[in-house]
């Protein structure tokens, strides 16, 4: 009896073997839930929806994105590592990953355990940002103007641990003024109330800002990256405007459940490296003031290393400013 019962488990085992491997390698054979951990129409959205559209073409399955908003990306990111590691949901998400790290006491997953990468999609400048009929005219007029305001100036954010975030605290930071701040599911709400002169300023990625920039809809003060931007020629670097220590770039990537079979993630990944040499993608990422990773950054280790790095990094600046969330 004992025979077969070993011959059975091992027919078993084998059937299933035969099962896993067959459908990894047929794999997607359905759509695929690309979570957006912020609300509907900011930056992330905006990334996401772009290099989503072009992946289904390639994989000939939809790529279908899903918002899931709320604590400043966490929740969504939670959503996708209890999720099944099969390949069908997967998260883009962006700097959020490595400062939520340090800003959250209670996680509901470990970044550094509970995915697996496919790669980095895209580092975005951010731009310092008001309402178009905000009163300082330049940046070292809006760090005077805040500070002789601060209990009056309200700044938007998508959530402790979101990208306007870490910005917004490192501006404070820098003038050393603590400022009200309002949190949005996503900088595309906070862009409405902006827009709406609801809430008064506001760091966010070009993803979200340039086209407003450029329309005059709102009033810009400031590019995050080392030089200005060839989309917003007009708009001085932080340095210019006398933050020194001012660059901040938003790295995106993709992340797959932890356990996910390697044959979706290798094909996961061929498929993000073609949607990024897209010339649609591309040319909409210039339009918006960034740009596709290059190939090498477009793998799982130069992912894993990134988000490694930055989990280091930005863990003793949190700290120093003393924001966390419980
Ligand atoms: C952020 O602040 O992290 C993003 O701008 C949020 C979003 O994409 O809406």
């Amino acid at each position: 009896m004992t025979f077969f019962k070993s011959l059975f488990s091992a027919t078993a085992i084998a059937a299933t073997f035969i099962a896993a491997s067959a459908s990894a390698q047929t794999y997607p054979e359905r759509s695929i839930t690309m979570v957006v951990p912020f609300a509907a129409g900011g930056p992330t959205d905006t990334v996401a929806r772009l290099v989503a559209e072009s992946m289904s073409k390639d994989l000939g399955q939809q790529v279908l994105v899903e918002n899931v908003g709320g604590a400043g990306g966490t929740l969504g990111a939670g959503r996708v590592a209890s999720s099944e590691p099969d390949g069908y949901t997967i998260l883009l998400h962006h700097i959020g990953m490595a400062t939520s790290a340090s800003l959250y006491r209670k996680l509901a997953y470990d970044p550094l355990n509970a995915f697996d990468y496919v790669g980095l999609v895209t580092d975005v400048p951010m731009t310092i940002v008001a309402r178009k009929d905000f009163e300082p005219t330049d940046l070292k007029g809006l760090v005077d103007y805040v500070k002789a305001n601060k209990d009056t100036v309200t700044v938007a954010n998508a959530g402790i641990g979101a990208a306007s975030h870490l910005c917004g605290m490192l501006f404070m930071s820098q003038i050393e003024t603590p400022l009200v701040t309002v949190p949005y599911k996503g900088t595309g709400p906070a862009m409405t109330d902006l827009l709406g002169g609801q809430v008064d300023i506001m760091c966010d990625q070009t993803t979200n800002t340039t086209k407003q920039i450029q329309g005059g809809t709102i009033k810009a003060y400031a590019v995050t990256s080392a030089d200005r931007l060839p989309v917003l020629p007009d708009v001085p670097t932080a340095a210019e405007g006398g933050l020194n220590d001012f660059q901040v770039g938003i790295w995106h990537g993709v992340y797959t459940p932890k356990g996910t079979p390697a044959e979706a993630i290798e094909k996961l990944n061929a498929s993000l490296k073609k949607a990024l040499k897209d010339e649609n993608v591309v040319a909409r990422f210039a339009e918006l003031g960034t740009a596709p990773s290059p190939d090498s950054d477009v793998t799982s280790a130069a992912l894993k290393a990134k988000l490694e790095g930055e989990i280091a990094r930005w863990k003793p600046v949190i700290e120093a400013a003393g924001q966390y969330a419980d």
